[in-house]
């Protein structure tokens, strides 16, 4: 039978007239369970041939440079000229290198980042080169999460955590998801689920039954025998997991294959005490090895599911981003992800909470600084319509910026990893500006929300510091006068003078 260019026989639609016995010529034998290795193995081939692909010597990945126009236009906003005047007047200064003689100079993001570092402090203060972080506050932890996948929780993650890293931020990121897709952007090396969070959760388990056998000894009863795993987790700790990438302020705790073992793992330790607060033991572990202090910003990357990792993800994070396309189906699938949040969590505050109330304990209750949906891959000619509804009905809650499809993502081989990893100079310099202004606003939009979090905590800091002062300078004064054997006064500062309720906090907080 003749077949036109589409496939489409005779002007038919192409799904009339297949002839059976064509098809079964065409046909495979069926597949048994070995079929699945032999696919695996075709895949994992070409997978070493695309990450082989640009890599150093040493099999590592290795970052790109950044050129002058790009360091001038992205990162350090001089004008060029003055950039140079500036590394010409300071000879110290990284002054980078040229590929042709009098060519264009180019410079790696630790010599990028020491530039930024003697601009922020020579340069023209109405700019801020240097990122803020109040003092004294903690790293935020940025959880990217949805059930549904493929909306790009992986791209958002990696491409935020990029660009906060170009912007002088510490940045940690925590790959969640057993697929390790954030791993492979990082080019981390994961062998077992040993080099993963897993041995963090399993510690904070195993830290929970020490204690609780502590308390059955006390009570004469026989204490519950920690197996192997949980011993070995009792040593760890996040440093011995995280490993550094080729982004100077990125570093990574990987995951791989092996890590989906947790979602089975962490229920059975639950059944096996059920006073244990496993939606905490990331969040708990994380503090407790000062990664807090380490780092300015977490990035948690999350599977395509609600199971316990994305739990221990989700109650760890200060903001949530929830990344969705602009599609009825991700947009009734982001609906129903939101119930589910919702119960999830409100089934963990009622049971936490009932069991406080029998002992006369505070209740708990989970609190995220904010929590944004964030339109990816939208395409402005097509989705128009169904953007303005989502923004229409979701409000405040859907970022402003919505991140616009680019070619730029996903096309290139495993060496580089989306936008901030491609050397402009292989794309259209237009299409190139246009990908990177849409991350760059996807970026700009978190930074605000993330700069007005960690404003609002230093505010709060400050007026609980001033709080504590004025209550302690009012105790001091009361005890003076106190000792000078004057009455105290009655009515005014009622609640706040010595023996007052709050007082009472106060000077427990110091
Ligand atoms: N802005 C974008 N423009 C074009 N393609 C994009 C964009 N963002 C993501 N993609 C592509 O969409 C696909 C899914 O993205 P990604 O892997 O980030 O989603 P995900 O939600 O992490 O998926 P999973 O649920 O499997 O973890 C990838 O092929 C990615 O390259
Ligand atoms: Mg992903």
């Amino acid at each position: 039978m003749a077949r036109d260019g589409t496939g489409a026989t005779g002007g038919l639609p192409p799904y009339f007239n297949i002839d059976p016995d064509a098809a079964l010529a065409d046909l495979d034998p069926p597949t048994d369970t070995a079929g699945f290795a032999a696919i695996a193995g075709a895949c994992a081939r070409g997978r070493a041939d695309l990450a082989g692909r640009g890599l150093d010597e040493t099999g590592r990945k290795q970052l790109r440079l950044f050129s002058t126009w790009e360091i001038t236009r992205y990162l350090i906003p001089v004008a060029s000229a003055h950039f140079r005047r500036v590394l010409k007047q300071n000879p110290d200064l990284p002054q980078g290198r040229s590929e042709t003689e009098g060519g264009a100079k180019w410079f790696t993001l630790d010599e990028v980042l020491r530039l930024r570092a003697f601009f922020g402090a020579q340069g023209s203060k109405a700019k801020n080169y240097l990122p803020y972080r109040p003092e004294g506050l903690a790293a935020k932890l940025v959880a990217v999460a949805n059930f549904k996948g493929g909306v790009g929780k992986t791209s958002t993650a990696a491409h935020l955590a990029m660009s906060a890293a170009l912007d002088g931020y510490r940045v940690l990121v925590i790959d969640l998801d057993s697929q390790g897709s954030m791993t492979s952007i990082f080019g981390g090396r994961v062998e077992d689920e040993w080099q993963t969070a897993f041995p963090l959760l399993a510690r904070h388990y195993g830290e929970h039954l020490r204690a609780e056998n502590q308390r059955r000894m006390d009570r004469g009863e026989t204490p519950t025998p920690l197996d192997e795993a949980l011993v070995a987790a009792l040593s760890m700790s996040a440093r011995d997991v995280i490993q550094t990438t080729h982004w100077p302020n990125i570093d990574l705790i990987g995951a791989q294959l092996n890590l989906y073992w947790a979602e089975f793992q962490i229920p059975v330790w639950r059944m096996a005490s059920r006073g244990w607060k496993l939606w905490d033991a990331l969040s708990d572990r994380l503090a407790a090895d000062g990664v807090l202090a380490d780092y300015d910003l977490v990035f948690i990357d999350t599977p395509p599911a609600l199971g316990y990792l994305t739990i221990n993800g989700l109650a760890a994070s200060d903001i949530l981003l929830v990344p969705l396309g602009a599609s009825f189906l991700e947009f009734d699938s982001t609906g129903r992800f939101f119930d589910m949040l919702h119960s999830t969590f409100q089934s963990i505050e009622e049971g936490e909470n009932a069991a406080a109330r029998a002992l006369g304990r505070p209740g708990m209750a989970f609190e995220w600084d904010a929590v944004r949906a964030v339109v990816t891959r939208y395409d402005s000619a097509q989705q128009g319509e169904l953007g303005a509804l989502m923004q229409a009905y979701l409000g405040r809650t859907l970022s402003p910026h919505r991140q616009d499809f680019t070619a730029l993502i996903g096309q290139a081989g495993e060496q580089v990893s989306g936008i901030y990893e491609a050397d402009y100079r292989d794309f259209n310099r237009e299409t190139y500006a246009r990908g990177r202004e849409t991350f760059d606003a996807t970026y700009a939009a978190f930074k605000r929300l993330l700069l007005g979090i960690w404003r609002r905590a230093e505010r709060a800091q400050e007026e609980s510091r001033a709080e504590r002062a004025q209550e302690k300078a009012s105790a001091e004064r009361a005890q003076a006068e106190d000792g000078a054997g004057r009455p105290r006064a009655g009515g005014a500062g009622q609640g706040r003078g010595p023996g007052g309720e709050g007082n009472e906090r106060a000077f427990q907080d110091v």
